[in-house]
Formats: structure tokens, C-alpha cells, sequence
């Protein structure tokens, strides 16, 4: 059984579940950070110690304004009301991504950072305002500047996920079969599950299902696995 340690995931579908189901892409993004808490108590149940979620990509702000600020007013709402409690259950929060937002929001996330920064059962990556290619560019600068060698070890070092083990499974939820500029180095070899579901109709036991397939997978880094 291959061993889980971080799971990272594609949040899709939020804007189709409202249209659907309430005439309406923004109820859909309310609806999705149902789905959110779930899968964060799952992840917990199911003693993963890294979750990276994709909830805003450096190219999502092409989207109309009154869709951006309704997504970054429920998250600054839900930072507020819930901070209390992912501190009670032990929740380390690490925002990735370039941190560009409002004054307002910038603190909150580097207070909520901060608050949560000891904590020790399950990690949350939150990818803000997140592009792998941006990511890489800065830090091949970084690098560049240090003088250092480059090499793997020392290019980890400058990425946002610096210190954070590689994801074991990505998931997409919407149905859509593309990676959205999302961790590509990270994901070089990663199990990747492209799910059929919206997030928002993403359940506990689909979760689970795919955890369990992703368990019996031959993983053979190159090697072969008889
Ligand atoms: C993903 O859902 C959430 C964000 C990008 C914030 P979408 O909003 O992309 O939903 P669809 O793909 O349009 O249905
Ligand atoms: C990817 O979804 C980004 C997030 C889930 C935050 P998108 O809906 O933005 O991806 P594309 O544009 O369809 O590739
Ligand atoms: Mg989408």
C-alpha cells in the first residue's frame, strides 16, 4: 500500500454547479467551501499531513470583477469565522502564491499564517493568486542571484512550497482534463485523478474511493516494479 502524505487538489466546477443548480456562478463558489470543509475534516480523518488546495490561479483574474471580489469575500469571511477553530484542530495554514491583495487581506492571511504556524496535524496549502510558471521564474532569479549551484535541491529551495514533500495524488474535480498552471514541477510524479463531479457535488466517499485506488497503484519512479 503505498503511503499518502500530501494530497493536492484542483477545486473545479463551482461556476457550473451555480449556473446549474442556482442561476447563479457566485453560488456555486459558496457552495464549494461546503465541499472545502469536508474534505479538510477527511484529509484529517484519513491522517494526511499536507492538503494544497487551487483556489485562485495567477490567470483567474481575468474573470469579471464581481466574481473575484465575491471569491475573495468568502474567503476573507471564512478566514475570520473559522480561524478559531483550524486552530483547535491543529491546522497549519501556509498561503502560496504571491501575496498582492488588498491591505486588508494581505494581513489577515500573514495573521492567519501566523497564528496557525506551530500547528502539527495537517497542513493546508492555499494556492492565492498561484502560477507554477510565475513561481519558477522567481525562483530561477532568486537562485540565479544567490550564486548557487543549480541544481533540484537548491531550485526547491526558492519555490513557494520550499520544506513541503512533493504531492503523492492530485485530484481535479469539473470534468476537465488540464492542470491549469498548477505545481508542474511539483507533480512530476504524482497519481493524478481527473473526477467527473463539480466540486461542490464532490462527496466524502468519492474522496475516500480515490484514496483507495491511489493506495494499490504500482508507483515506479522509473524503476521497475515486478
Ligand atoms: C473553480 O471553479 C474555482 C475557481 C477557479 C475559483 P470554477 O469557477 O472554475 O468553475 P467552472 O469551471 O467555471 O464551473
Ligand atoms: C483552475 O480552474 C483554477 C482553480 C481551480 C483555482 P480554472 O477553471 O481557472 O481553469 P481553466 O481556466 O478552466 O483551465
Ligand atoms: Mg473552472
Amino acid at each position: 500500500m503505498n503511503p499518502l502524505k500530501h494530497v493536492a487538489i484542483i477545486m473545479d466546477g463551482n461556476g457550473r454547479w451555480g449556473l446549474k443548480n442556482k442561476s447563479s456562478r457566485n453560488a456555486g463558489h459558496k457552495q464549494g467551501l461546503v465541499t472545502v470543509e469536508k474534505i479538510i475534516q477527511t484529509t484529517i480523518k484519513q491522517n494526511i499531513k499536507y492538503l494544497t488546495l487551487y483556489a485562485f490561479s495567477t490567470e483567474n483574474w481575468k474573470r469579471p470583477k464581481k466574481e473575484i471580489n465575491y471569491l475573495f469575500n468568502l474567503l476573507e469571511n471564512f478566514l475570520k469565522k473559522k480561524l478559531n477553530l483550524l486552530h483547535k484542530q491543529n491546522i497549519k495554514l501556509k498561503v502560496i502564491g504571491v501575496k498582492n491583495f488588498s491591505i486588508k487581506l494581505n494581513n489577515l492571511l500573514k495573521s492567519a499564517e501566523k497564528k496557525l504556524s506551530k500547528n502539527t496535524t495537517l497542513q493546508i496549502n492555499l494556492a492565492l493568486n498561484y502560477g507554477s510558471k510565475t513561481e519558477l521564474i522567481d525562483a530561477l532569479k532568486k537562485l540565479k542571484k544567490s550564486g548557487e549551484k543549480i541544481n533540484e535541491k537548491n531550485l526547491n529551495n526558492y519555490l513557494q512550497t520550499k520544506n513541503i514533500p512533493d504531492p503523492d495524488l492530485l485530484i481535479r474535480t469539473g470534468n476537465t482534463h488540464r492542470l491549469s498552471n498548477f505545481l508542474l514541477w511539483q507533480i512530476a510524479y504524482s497519481e493524478i485523478f481527473f473526477e467527473k463531479k463539480l466540486w461542490p457535488d464532490f462527496k466524502e466517499n468519492d474522496y475516500i474511493k480515490i484514496i483507495k485506488k491511489f493506495r494499490l497503484i504500482k508507483r515506479n519512479f522509473g524503476n521497475i516494479n515486478e
